[in-house]
């Protein structure tokens, strides 16, 4: 029962982070925060360790520095959008103020064969997904918004995406079995395309790109790590004083870039060594790979947020109302609910005030830390109220339910407001 499952389809067990970023190969995200060297502060998910993990994430800060990056990330629009979502989508707005164009992907096309929704139905929610972000303060103006279903671009990459693809892969990373109908695997070439898309040509070629998730869909990033290597012609590889280049598509690219290379560089058979700065040996590569018509994709860095627990215990499940709380809740509702959440309180308050609480183990204080407290140092006093038993539950509940009230009348008069732009 404990057993730990992080799949994009099954998330179950204790989960154990630092056994996940072992097995995963995820980088710890606390390791970037000691050398941040960006003028934007961390966001508070990043400060607070919910974002616990990364892959390249230092292509980004790097990036930040620079101007032509993206963040891009998807939502199924199976159900009403609920907190989780909301981790995401302030995450995504988070990577947006701070210079990146921003990407969203409405997976229709994955919930209309992983749940069965029809296409109508899924527009429907769709659109309630577009006008949250909106209203949580997403610019339009530095966003491209899109249903998979209605996206060629994206459809036609994901195609493509598919040819580098065979079954024992699939099998070996998701767990598919032989019942496993053949749209369900052709939506994780669907999402692959999601993830590079903005790095196509039509969309101003290959740049930098972050993919704030959970970490159940990792999987899905390392296969498109992989398929973006893959499927572009040109690899490289640091050495002394320069890079390696190679061709994974045949030596005759080999033979057509050296005859545009403006650096210092050595031919070989299977490889040229090229002399001079990584970076600007790099981008002319890329660039030159594009115009004759490849893809010369940058492996897509992400980010990774835990779990958010339910109201109820155990796992936020779509399927057990009591757990989560619907951004398009009617704010009494989503009191009540924060007045039955489990806590980490004591037995009695007499105990309580004896040994104080843990918020380590408590719903309330995840509410506070992840959505409704972004000032550390009033996050932090609550913290120590807790621990040292001054503050009992049944207050400290009365407060999260007046922030969260607060919240979501003003979200939703927002989102009332909103007319949403044709996609
Ligand atoms: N599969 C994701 C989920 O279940 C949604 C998704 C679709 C996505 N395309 C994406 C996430 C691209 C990140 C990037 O929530
Ligand atoms: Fe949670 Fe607040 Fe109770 Fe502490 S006092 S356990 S933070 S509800």
């Amino acid at each position: 029962m404990n057993d730990m499952v992080v799949t994009p389809w099954e998330v179950g067990g204790i989960i154990d982070y630092n056994k996940l970023m072992k097995e995963f190969g995820i980088q710890p995200f606390s390791d970037l925060l000691r050398n941040w060297n960006v003028d934007i502060e961390p966001m508070h998910l990043m400060r607070r360790g919910i974002i616990f993990g990364h892959r390249d994430y230092e292509r980004i800060l790097e990036a930040m520095r620079g101007k032509n990056w993206a963040v891009m990330s998807g939502f199924m629009p199976s159900g009403l959008p609920h907190l989780g979502h909301k981790m995401t989508m302030d995450e995504i707005i988070w990577h947006q103020k701070a210079g990146g164009f921003a990407h969203i992907a409405l997976a229709d096309m994955e919930a209309h064969v992983v749940r069965g929704l029809s296409w109508d139905k899924l527009r429907d929610i769709g659109e309630l997904y577009l006008k949250s972000l909106i209203a949580l303060g997403l610019d339009e103006n530095r966003a491209f918004m899109y249903f998979q279903s209605s996206n060629s671009h994206v459809k036609d990459l994901a195609f493509e995406l598919s040819a580098e693809v065979n079954w024992s892969e699939l099998k070996a990373i998701y767990g598919f079995t032989s019942e496993t109908p053949l749209a369900k695997m052709f939506v994780t070439s669907v999402q692959a395309a999601d993830i590079l898309h903005p790095q196509l040509k039509n969309f101003g070629g290959p740049k930098p790109v972050v993919v704030p998730v959970g970490a159940d869909q990792d999987p899905h990033l390392r296969l498109t790590r992989d398929l973006a290597a893959r499927i572009s012609i040109f690899a490289f590889e640091g050495i002394d004083r320069g890079v390696r280049v190679r061709s994974r598509k045949g030596s005759k690219y080999l033979r057509m870039l050296e005859k545009e290379l403006c650096f210092e560089y050595r031919s070989y058979a299977e490889h040229i060594d090229i002399f001079g700065e990584r970076k600007d040996i790099e981008e002319f590569v890329r660039n030159f790979e594009v115009d004759i018509g490849g893809f010369a994709f940058i492996s897509p860095s992400s980010t990774y947020h835990k779990f958010i627990t339910g109201l109820t215990g155990g796992k936020m499940s779509s399927s057990k109302p009591e757990s989560y709380i619907s951004l398009f809740e009617d704010p009494n509702i989503a009191s009540k609910k924060v007045k039955k959440a489990i806590t980490g309180g004591r037995g009695s308050a007499e105990e309580q005030r004896k040994l104080g609480g843990e918020p380590e183990k408590c719903s309330v204080f995840e509410l506070f830390s992840i959505h409704l407290i972004e000032d550390d140092k009033e996050l932090e006093e609550l913290r120590k109220k807790c621990i040292n038993g001054e503050q009992l539950c049944g207050n400290c509940k009365k407060l999260a339910c007046q922030l969260i009230e607060e919240f979501l009348k003003e979200f939703q008069e927002k989102v009332n407001s909103i007319e949403l732009r044709k996609i």
